[in-house]
C-alpha cells in the first residue's frame, strides 16, 4: 500500500461549523492571540484562557465530522493514511481515521501546568475545566495546546512520517504557522502534492496539483484521482 500523508488545518473542519483562524470572521479576528494562545496570556489571566478553551470544547461537542474527514478515513481501504493535523478538534478520530497526529495539541486533554507529562483526558460529560482543578501533584490544569512561542513536541515524528510519503495531501491550511508549514519541505523530490483549499495558498514545491474546492468536495475529487492513478 502507498503511504498517503495528509497535513490538515482549520479549513477541513470549517464545513463542520468550526471557524478557521485567519479567514474573514476567523477566530483571530475575534480574539487576541496574545491573550488566549500564549503562555504569557495564561500567566496574565488563567480564567480568561480557561474559559476560551471551555467554549471551544463545548462547540466541539455540538459539531460532527464532514465528508472531508470521512473521505480521508475511507481512503484507508486502499492506502496507508497518516493524518498530521494542526487542529485541536477530534473530528478526524470521530470520522474513523486510525492514525492521527496532533501537532498543536488536543482540546479534549488538559495537563499540569508544572509537570507536562501529567496529561488527563476530559470526557463529554465533564469537559469544563475550572480554576482550582489541579493535577495529582496539586498544580493547576492548563489546556493541552501548543501555544505560540511554545515548542512543538511532535515535530520530529511528523518529519519522519512526511519523509516516507509517496503522496502528500495538504488540506485547509494557510501554511502560515511554523514548524508545521515546513513539513512540506521534507517530502522527496518528485513526490506529488495535492492541495485542497478554496482559496489561494502559496506552496513552494514542484508537482503540486491544486484542487480549488472546499474540503468535502475536494476530498471526493482527490479520492477519484488517487484511485485512478494508483489502484485501478
Ligand atoms: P488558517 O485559518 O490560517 O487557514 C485556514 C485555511 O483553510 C485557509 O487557507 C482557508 O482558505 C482554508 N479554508 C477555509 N474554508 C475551507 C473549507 N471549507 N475547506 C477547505 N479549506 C478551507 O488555519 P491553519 O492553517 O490551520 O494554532 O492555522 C494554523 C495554526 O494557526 C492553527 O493550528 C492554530 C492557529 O493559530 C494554534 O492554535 C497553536
Amino acid at each position: 500500500m502507498k503511504n498517503v500523508v495528509v497535513l490538515t488545518g482549520a479549513g477541513i473542519s470549517a464545513e463542520s461549523g468550526i471557524s478557521t483562524f485567519r479567514d474573514t470572521g476567523g477566530l483571530w479576528e475575534q480574539y487576541d492571540i496574545r491573550e488566549v494562545a500564549t503562555y504569557e496570556g495564561w500567566l496574565k489571566n488563567k480564567e480568561l484562557v480557561t474559559d476560551f478553551y471551555n467554549q471551544r470544547r463545548k462547540q466541539l461537542l455540538e459539531v460532527e465530522p464532514n465528508y472531508g474527514h470521512i473521505g480521508l478515513a475511507e481512503l484507508e481501504k486502499q492506502f496507508k493514511v497518516f493524518v498530521i493535523t494542526q487542529n485541536v478538534d477530534n473530528l478526524h478520530e470521530r470520522a474513523g481515521s486510525s492514525f492521527v497526529m496532533h501537532l498543536h495539541g488536543e482540546l479534549t486533554k488538559v495537563r499540569s501546568e508544572k509537570y507536562e507529562q501529567l496529561i488527563y483526558e476530559l470526557t463529554p460529560d465533564k469537559y469544563e475545566v475550572k480554576i482550582g482543578d489541579v493535577c495529582e501533584k496539586g498544580y493547576q490544569l492548563r489546556p493541552h495546546i501548543v501555544w505560540f512561542g511554545e515548542a512543538v513536541p511532535m515535530i520530529e515524528q511528523a518529519i519522519e512520517i512526511t519523509q516516507k510519503a509517496d503522496i502528500l495531501v495538504v488540506i485547509g491550511t494557510s501554511l502560515n504557522v511554523y514548524p508545521a508549514a515546513a513539513l512540506v519541505d521534507f517530502i522527496n523530490q518528485g513526490t506529488p502534492v495535492y492541495l485542497i483549499d478554496p482559496n489561494e495558498v502559496s506552496i513552494n514545491r514542484k508537482n503540486v496539483h491544486v484542487i480549488k474546492k472546499n474540503a468535502s468536495e475536494g476530498v471526493k475529487i482527490l479520492t477519484d484521482i488517487l484511485l485512478k492513478e494508483y489502484i485501478q
